[in-house]
């Protein structure tokens, strides 16, 4: 098999990037190891931000979201017995869109089968050749068959667990990383959110995020320690514990059937360059963030406008210096959204054997936060997010 870009996984990112490729009459093959059911149902995070829900507007991906998805134009930080709304609206002008990350997932394949684009499901790429030549391929296994994809760009779109970013060879690529000691226990309940707004709760206990994914149904999250089983939080429990750590006067949480329920664990991640020779990173595979802030998916979009237009460049002129360019431009980017991630995470949770000095000064950090019209600007610039380089998208 050929084609002009061979994609490595239909996540947000290589599917995306195959979609906007597509828009210039750029030709792609994607390779996704997993069935089409499975990536349409895998629950993520769901909070995009302003330019990004832009993005979808504009290349075309837009429809739904702006039927079902949810506007928000704030969230509220829960500390010390106090609730205090970040009025993004006020602050910025700006706003965020609540939809699910599958749901995007959905929109995006159905655009790419509709448009007679090509998305190999159950294909797993077992192995990348020829990277430093100008025509690399892919070798992946589809049917119980071994295949090859030859092409002149390889995305490697493959996320965090993936083989592009393993393929390049460990004298050529450096990697920050930082664990977090706790880790997310997430649900998703047929109840009515309790908040209409995000509720970002540091409490005595442990983090608590209230989120949501439509009027009926509830995403909800408590911080655990990274050890933990799920096996030992029935539904009660995890209820009981959001009850504690969400409690504020006047606030009710409804309860209702636990549909999901799921560990996450968190880490910062960060691949430099994302770029060997004619493989080209985007999205979780070369950089992961904790999910306090929702920047995943957002990241993610952002490499994606990058690298498309470098591949624009590439094809419709013949220049490969955008190839150059290409991670120097999104670690701009991804380095403040990791220093956004982190301090998120960090103000807000508990860390166990914290020195009481860091909890008494985690607070003070939150009083300070909320008492600033300047930093609460700046916490809104980022939760809504950095401006996109719209140039060239259409
Ligand atoms: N061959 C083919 N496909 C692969 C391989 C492989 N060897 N390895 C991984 N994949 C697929 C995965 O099954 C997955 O569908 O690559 C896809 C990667 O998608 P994501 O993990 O969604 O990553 P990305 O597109 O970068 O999206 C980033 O989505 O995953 C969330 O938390 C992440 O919010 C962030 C955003
Ligand atoms: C979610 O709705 O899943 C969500 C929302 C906000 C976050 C993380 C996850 O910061």
């Amino acid at each position: 098999m050929q084609t002009q870009v061979a994609i490595i996984g239909a996540g947000p990112a290589g599917l995306l990037l195959a979609h906007m490729l597509h828009r210039r009459g750029i030709e792609s093959v994607i390779l996704e190891r997993h069935s089409r059911a499975y990536i349409e149902r895998r629950i993520r995070a769901g909070v995009m931000e302003h330019d990004v829900a832009a993005l979808l507007e504009r290349v075309g991906l837009g429809a739904r979201m702006r039927r079902e998805g949810l506007v928000h134009q704030g969230i509220n930080l829960r500390f010390a017995g106090r609730t205090v709304r970040v009025d993004f609206a006020g602050l910025v002008g700006r706003s965020v869109m609540v939809y699910g990350q599958h749901e995007v997932v959905k929109d995006m394949v159905r655009a790419r089968l509709e448009a007679g684009g090509t998305i190999l499901f159950e294909a797993e790429a077992v192995r990348l050749e020829g990277l430093e030549g100008e025509r690399p391929v892919v070798v992946f296994r589809h049917g119980g068959l071994e295949e090859r994809l030859e092409a002149a760009v390889v995305a490697g779109c493959d996320g965090f667990h993936g083989i592009a970013r393993r393929s390049i060879p460990a004298a050529h690529i450096t990697t920050f990383e930082r664990r977090y000691p706790y880790a997310w226990l997430g649900i998703l309940a047929e109840a009515r959110p309790a908040s209409e707004e995000l509720i970002y709760a540091r409490h005595e206990r442990g983090f608590a995020l209230l989120s949501m994914r439509s009027p009926t149904l509830s995403r909800l999250y408590i911080q655990v320690p990274p050890t933990t089983d799920l096996a030992d939080w029935p539904d009660e429990r995890i209820w009981d514990e959001l009850e504690l750590r969400l409690a504020a006067p006047g606030f009710h949480l409804e309860r209702g059937p636990v549909v999901q329920k799921d560990l996450t664990v968190m880490r910062s991640f960060v691949t430099e360059p994302m770029r060997y020779g004619r493989l080209l990173l985007a999205g979780d595979a070369a950089h992961i963030v904790p999910p306090t802030g929702a920047k995943g998916l957002n990241l993610a979009v952002a490499d994606v406008t990058h690298l498309a237009r470098a591949l624009f460049a590439f094809f419709e002129r013949g220049d490969e210096r955008p190839f150059e360019a290409y991670s120097r431009l999104c670690l701009q980017r991804i380095w403040q959204v990791q220093h956004f991630s982190w301090w998120m995470t960090t103000m807000l949770h508990r860390e166990e054997g914290a020195l009481p000095f860091d909890h008494h000064r985690q607070l003070g950090e939150l009083e300070a936060v909320t008492g600033s019209r300047a930093a609460l600007t700046w916490l809104a610039e980022h939760y809504t997010g950095l401006p996109l380089d719209f140039s060239e998208i259409a």
